[in-house]
């Protein structure tokens, strides 16, 4: 199927699914660990799947497909409302271009929508998967959760400050990422592999995304001091402290 007219809002079908696509075949060499830092245990149970409970708990989502690396036997153990394909790649970009060519093999559409997440935010909630869907179901191009920046911006080489930058228009991305599959599988190939994030690839070919406000929660955990916040931050919601948690404590019942 060929690409909509992105640029067009008549273009928005009220019939496109919505798939969300969780690369999870990085190797985490930043977080210390002897092992990929999304099947690390935090709060009682492997990392992935409270990134996976959050997804399975919006019922809009049509279906779930984890990305994985060639050979990783995490999910033969952990089976859930979700397919699973060994197609990781050598970077994140490359792995969500595979998962794309096979979620559209096994039957979406181009013109069908995906939230590309990253598995090690683990932290996402159904509240701001839905913020995203209902920002961008209207949307031509689609859109990404961000976060205006807080601090000061410093260019830095070699331990020493060469620049500060303006701050008040940047934004740090987060995901999900909300496009059309082909719109995405188009803007991923002439990208390249070394995209760390799907609205790069949209804006290599000269669209502008929608950002919409995330929240600081929802952070990447990457260096070997994000477990114990993102642990904490979880145990606080399972102790009933953030009752927009308690929805989604067993993953993809009922789908
Ligand atoms: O390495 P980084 O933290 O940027 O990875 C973000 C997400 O992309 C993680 O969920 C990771 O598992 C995934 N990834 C992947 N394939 C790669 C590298 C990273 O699926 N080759």
């Amino acid at each position: 199927m060929s690409d909509t007219p992105e640029n067009s809002p008549a273009d928005v079908s009220s019939t496109a699914r919505c798939w969300a696509l969780i690369p999870c075949a990085g190797s985490g060499s930043r977080a210390g660990l002897d092992h990929p830092k999304q099947y690390q245990s935090l709060a009682g149970r492997p990392m992935v799947l409270h990134t996976l409970a959050a997804f399975a708990a919006v019922r809009r989502i049509s279906g779930i497909l984890v990305v994985v690396a060639a050979g990783d036997s995490f999910f033969s153990i952990h089976k859930g409302d979700y397919r699973v394909a060994d197609c990781g790649g050598a970077t994140r970009a490359e792995s969500v271009a595979n998962g794309l060519n096979i979620l559209r093999e096994q039957g979406a559409s181009g013109s069908d929508w995906v939230l590309v997440h990253d598995a090690a935010r683990c932290l996402i909630t159904p509240a701001q998967i839905n913020l995203l869907m209902d920002a961008c179901a209207a949307d031509p191009v689609g859109g990404l959760l961000a976060l205006p920046l807080a601090d000061t911006l410093k260019c830095v080489l070699d331990a020493r400050v060469m620049a500060t930058l303006q701050r008040h228009d940047k934004w740090l991305a987060q995901t999900p990422q909300m496009f059309r599959i082909d719109l995405l599988r188009r803007a991923l190939g002439h990208a390249g592999p070394e995209m760390t994030d799907e609205s790069s690839a949209v804006e290599s070919i000269g669209l502008q995304p929608l950002v919409v406000n995330g929240s600081a929660q929802n952070f990447k955990v990457t260096y070997p001091e994000d477990f114990a916040l993102a642990q904490a931050l979880l145990q606080g919601r399972s102790a009933g402290g953030d009752d927009s948690d308690n929805r989604w404590t067993t993953v993809g019942e009922g789908r």
